[in-house]
């Protein structure tokens, strides 16, 4: 049953609340900040109903960005706007992106403690560290090779021991890493790349924007059955940097 339909949204954010304060919260001038955040990706998630078929974002992605210090995530120039629901630069052209779509994309991919992700598109490495609270293992690929340094060094000081960084060009994917049970895309590709389709378990799931820079794009959810077949379904419009490659 959905939350939303069984508890009201009220007594639900109430809950992750209660998560949240449990799970060793981070003490920080941004806890208000945080709980300011869940309630604006809350409120978002509602009015993407008719795309997604769904109203609600699943409580766990919640509690672990309400306990998360992104602001940890973004120069201290942003430091300030870390919470606010928009992406923000993180240099060399590139971005980490808006809360929502963090959220969106997590659950998308309907993680269990078990399983081993990939990530394409590091960036500062904040979706990495949501990740790793809800799975085993995270294997993140950046191609740009400063951004790639930067994230593992965030990642190592602030113990995400269970993240592992690489530079490089994911269009590839990891394949001495994988298979995966999941794959998040975090940059717009022409198309969904053959080698992640082929590094995606049976039965594993990828979350990919897919369109040009230019023009509309889309978030795409591809599903790999357990006899290899592949169904792709075409969500919300976003706006993301494109997937670049390596010359
Ligand atoms: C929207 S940003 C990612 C935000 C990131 N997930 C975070 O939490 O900060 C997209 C990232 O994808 C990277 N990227 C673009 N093309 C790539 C490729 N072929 N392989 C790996 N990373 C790529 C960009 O350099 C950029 O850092």
């Amino acid at each position: 049953m959905r939350p939303s339909s069984r508890f009201g949204r009220r007594a639900l954010l109430a809950m992750i609340a209660l998560m949240v304060a449990a799970a060793a919260a981070v003490a920080d001038a941004y806890e208000e900040d945080r709980a300011r955040m869940i309630q604006v990706i809350d409120a978002h998630a509602r009015t993407a109903t008719d795309a997604l078929g769904r109203d609600y974002i699943d409580p766990r992605v919640l509690a672990v960005m309400g306990n998360l210090p992104r602001h940890e995530f973004v120069s201290d120039w942003f430091e300030g706007d870390a919470y606010d629901d928009r992406p923000l630069s993180i240099g060399h052209g590139q971005t980490i992106s808006q809360p929502f779509i963090v959220a969106l994309m997590t659950d998308m991919l309907e993680v269990g403690p078990d399983d081993v992700v990939l990530e394409v598109g590091t960036g500062s490495g904040y979706q990495a560290a949501v990740l790793a609270r809800l799975v085993r293992e995270v294997h993140s690929i950046e191609i740009i090779p400063a951004l790639a340094e930067s994230a593992k060094e965030r990642l190592g000081r602030l113990g995400y021991a269970n993240v592992h960084t690489y530079a490089g060009d994911g269009y590839y994917g990891l394949p001495d890493a994988g298979p995966f049970d999941a794959i998040v895309v975090t940059a717009a590709a022409h198309q969904v790349p053959p080698p992640l389709i082929q590094q995606l378990k049976p039965g594993g799931r990828m979350v990919i924007p897919v369109g040009s820079s230019f023009a509309i794009q889309h978030l795409m959810l591809v599903e790999k059955d357990a006899d290899g077949r592949v169904r792709t379904r075409q969500t919300l419009p976003v706006r993301f940097v494109p997937l670049t490659r390596a010359s």
